[in-house]
């Protein structure tokens, strides 16, 4: 049997390639380090040719995508945890795998959302370009005031592994407070955290000092932020966003941060990637991070290694262990 093929869309860490090439497969890579235009990725997988593929949160997989790879083409690895950017119910009539990389970045994306929870209070980055720009002239009781996290209402959007983390660190970490919405309740969290549980986010966002979106993106939770919602928040809560960009309508955030309507925010990713919606980037009380939540040397390496095991499970005729189905809710 001709060795099996296997397409990267993009260089990601090597473990990815050692592990498919020990394995005797043939594997191709984009040679150039960017996102592939969707005719340059239909044209890399050249019908019939390749029997997985490894994909990237910023490739879009669609219709045109499968038909390209053909029949034999087993499996779409992503190389994410969230998988929006891929149409699974396509992908499912025409019986292609769809994977993704959960559980080894949950740390790491709670520890970047708690970092940017911390920066916005004590107004790191703020605090950082005065000092660049000449401007600290002495200490000064009143200069650059922030607000503590200890004590504070933390609300947690989305309560799967990346918000459970986040929620433990600010309980036990900072003794604030937690509150939650999620689609599903739990209990046990409930009795761990001594956390409440708001059936709807709009009876959560009242009373919540940080706010934390944790969902995934779906129809449902574009725009789950919009300009009615951010009047629901507090004059001086945070809303801090690691998720998805589209779950945020950010042309109304940033009237809301211009109007105090709320105290500030922090996000890493944005509604059309890599735009940044430009008044953001005028206003002080926004922080703002190039969709780097995962991005550290040791869970990269893991992302790699788990969509490389992705794809040999399935090219060995066994079934992934994280295979990703078009009712998928929690991230
Ligand atoms: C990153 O955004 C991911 O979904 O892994
Ligand atoms: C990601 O792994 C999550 O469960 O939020």
């Amino acid at each position: 049997m001709a060795a099996q093929k296997i397409y990267l869309t993009r260089k990601i860490p090597n473990i990815a390639g050692s592990l498919l090439k020990e394995k005797g497969y043939i594997v191709d890579v984009n040679p150039d380090d960017r996102v592939l235009k969707k005719e340059e990725l239909v044209g890399a997988l050249k019908k019939g040719v390749y029997d997985a593929v490894l994909c990237l949160l910023t490739d879009k997989i669609d219709a045109s995508v499968f038909d390209a790879a053909g029949k034999q083409c087993k499996i779409f690895a992503n190389y994410a945890v969230g998988f929006d950017n891929i149409d699974l119910k396509t992908a499912r009539d025409r019986d292609v795998m769809i994977t993704n990389t959960p559980g080894v970045l949950s740390e790491t994306v709670a520890e970047h959302t708690f970092a940017l929870m911390l920066a916005i209070a004590h107004r790191i980055p703020e605090g950082d370009r005065f000092s660049r720009a000449h401007k600290y002239k002495g200490w000064g009781p009143m200069l650059l005031l922030g607000i503590d996290l200890a004590g504070k209402t933390v609300g947690i959007v989305g309560l799967g592994r990346i918000g459970s983390l986040v929620a433990h660190h600010a309980s036990r970490g900072f003794g604030a407070k937690i509150i939650y919405y999620d689609v599903k309740r739990n209990k046990q969290f409930e009795k761990d955290y001594g956390a409440k549980f708001y059936e709807t986010i709009d009876k959560l966002l009242p009373d919540a000092d940080f706010v934390s979106i944790h969902v995934p993106l779906l129809p449902e939770t574009h725009h789950l932020m919009n300009a009615e919602r951010f009047q629901l928040m507090k004059n001086s809560a945070y809303l801090i966003n690691t998720s998805r960009g589209p779950i945020i309508d950010e042309f109304a955030l940033a009237q809301v941060l211009k109007n105090g309507g709320i105290r500030g925010a922090a996000i890493d990713v944005f509604e059309n990637e890599p735009e940044i919606e430009k008044q953001l980037l005028e206003l002080e009380n926004v922080i703002l991070t190039p969709h780097i939540a995962s991005a550290t040397e040791e869970t990269r390496s893991k992302m790699a290694e788990i969509a490389a095991k992705n794809i040999i499970e399935a090219l060995e005729g066994r079934i992934p262990p994280n295979v990703v189905q078009a009712d998928h809710h929690h991230q």
